[in-house]
């Protein structure tokens, strides 16, 4: 699969088979998130994984839209160090989730190109995840992710198409052509 093939194939997938990921799969999906640039070269995400069904449970009790946590064979959480994942900072300040932006789309491309399936899972009650995850004080989850092999069963959400490219691009200044 090429680079370009894996970006563009990818959805974001609910269902697992029940696989457990290989550890040097997961390493490579890991290294993956680890070696995307961040603002400053600060690199101020890091990541927490989770393997253990009552810790998967735990996470899935934190989100609103989470049933495919408990069955992913892994779930990776991003967590931003203090100050870099503040609500409520101008956009313009928002390195932090910007990076672990950076880092997630990372780790499920590089996923993906080795046939492991994942989907994001945001934590609504993000105190309550940072407890079960045994965050210090003031750092925060920027958002989990679930990995695992897809399994056979239909999407409880199944993907949407895109917008067309073009209402996506702006060429030069957002009005030109207008
Ligand atoms: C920041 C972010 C948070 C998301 N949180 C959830 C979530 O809590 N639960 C969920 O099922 N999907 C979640 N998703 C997945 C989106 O629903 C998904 O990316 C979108 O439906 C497009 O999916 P597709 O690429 O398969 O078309 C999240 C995606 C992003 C980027």
């Amino acid at each position: 699969m090429t680079p370009y093939d894996a970006i563009v194939s990818k959805r974001d997938t609910r269902n697992f088979d029940g696989r457990q990921i290989p550890e040097d799969v997961l390493r490579r999906i890991l290294q993956a998130g680890r070696m995307a640039g961040s603002a400053k070269a600060l690199e101020p995400v890091q990541f927490v994984v989770v393997r253990e069904q009552g810790q998967k449970e735990a996470l899935a009790a934190c989100g609103n839209f989470t049933p495919h946590l408990p069955p992913a064979a892994a779930v990776v959480a991003l967590v931003l160090e203090p100050e870099m994942g503040v609500v409520g900072a101008p956009l313009t300040h928002f390195r932090g989730p910007f990076d672990a932006g950076r880092v997630a789309q990372n780790m499920m491309v590089a996923a993906w190109a080795e046939g492991v399936a994942s989907c994001p899972a945001s934590m609504h009650q993000g105190e309550e995840a940072a407890k079960a995850l045994g965050l210090p004080e003031g750092y925060v989850v920027a958002n989990t992710i679930a990995f695992g092999y897809p399994g056979e069963t239909e999407e409880t959400r199944p993907s949407r198409p895109r917008k067309p490219l073009d209402e996506y691009v702006h060429w030069e200044r957002w009005d030109a052509g207008a």
